[in-house]
């Protein structure tokens, strides 16, 4: 039985002093997720370790590392979706959570609801999710970011995983900080099921990164999924939901798909995009900070 997986760590723009640091952290996340999947174990597990690596590392806006909003704070969104049940679960504006994915996770094992802020949080606590006092999340380098907002060109912007597993489900997840200097409050796609992340296990999975108020109006994850849906591979269904955000509206988005052969496919129209993936006729994960072979631009030249 195939399996796969493939994560993101946002689509953006990365300077060149941040990209071993973008390829180590992207690689660690697949082989984490990879080392479930391998061991005969689910996609929910695979997708779950995946992003926990990637909310532990600074250099993503997710968990560890989200960036700031106009409080100085880290407020953050997570949502995952299992594609054999269309179970989902789901997190937005919570605080003092190391690892909102694993709340994401059991809120979708218990019944499926987004439960924000407070509620979230007591949620968490209740089942022994790992808490922490809200201030331990915000990296030093975020601090001073937010302190010089104006210098600011490497945004960091959210971490996804979709993985396949060896029973052929499919599971997405995707885990964010939301965007820089944002209102206290403001919730964006990655907490919702359609725009942020999609799971299906006869069409195929797809974890969303971008501007939030982009990828709302289009529904990107669903609009991606509808595109695999009518047959066409993931690379080419990748492709064209990035170009129909591109032709509505705009902004800077990127997504990842895989469907139910375990064929994979990306793409951004951001200047570029951190991922990696790895298949069973892989030895082991391949990482990219940009999608070659196309060129952003394409996109750009038919924004209205
Ligand atoms: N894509 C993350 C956000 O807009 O909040």
């Amino acid at each position: 039985m195939t399996i796969a997986i493939i994560v993101h760590g946002g689509a953006k723009t990365i300077t060149e002093e941040k990209v071993e640091a973008n390829n180590k952290g992207c690689t660690a996340a697949a082989e984490a997720g990879w080392a479930v999947l391998e061991k005969g174990g689910s996609a929910k597990d695979a997708v779950e370790a995946a992003i926990r690596v990637l909310e532990s590392d600074p250099t993503f806006n997710a968990g560890l590392g989200a960036t700031l909003n106009k409080q100085g704070e880290v407020e953050v969104d997570a949502a995952i979706m299992d594609g054999s049940k269309l179970g989902w679960g789901a997190v937005a504006a919570v605080q003092g959570v190391r690892h909102p994915i694993s709340v994401a996770r059991k809120i979708m094992d218990e019944k499926p609801r987004l439960l924000v802020a407070e509620s979230a949080e007591r949620f968490a606590a209740k089942h022994g999710i790992e808490m922490c006092p809200k201030e331990d999340l915000v990296a030093d380098e975020q601090e001073k970011q937010w302190e010089e907002q104006e210098k600011v060109i490497d945004r960091p912007n959210t971490v996804g995983c979709v993985a396949l597993d060896a029973d052929g489900n499919l599971v997405a997840g995707t885990s964010t900080g939301g965007t820089a200097n944002q209102d206290a409050g403001r919730v964006g796609d990655t907490a919702l099921v359609g725009c942020g992340l999609y799971a299906d296990i006869e069409k195929g999975g797809c974890s969303t990164t971008g501007d939030g108020e982009s990828i709302i109006p289009v529904v990107l994850a669903k609009t991606a999924i509808d595109f695999l849906a009518q047959g066409k591979h993931p690379e080419q269904a990748a492709q064209m939901a990035i170009q129909s955000l591109t032709e509505r509206v705009v902004g800077e988005a990127g997504c990842i798909l895989i469907n139910p052969k375990g064929e994979i496919g990306w793409a951004h129209n951001s200047t570029e995009m951190a991922v990696a993936y790895r298949t069973s006729e892989m030895d082991k994960p391949a990482v990219f900070t940009k999608k070659e072979g196309v060129d952003p631009k394409v996109y750009a030249s038919n924004r209205h």
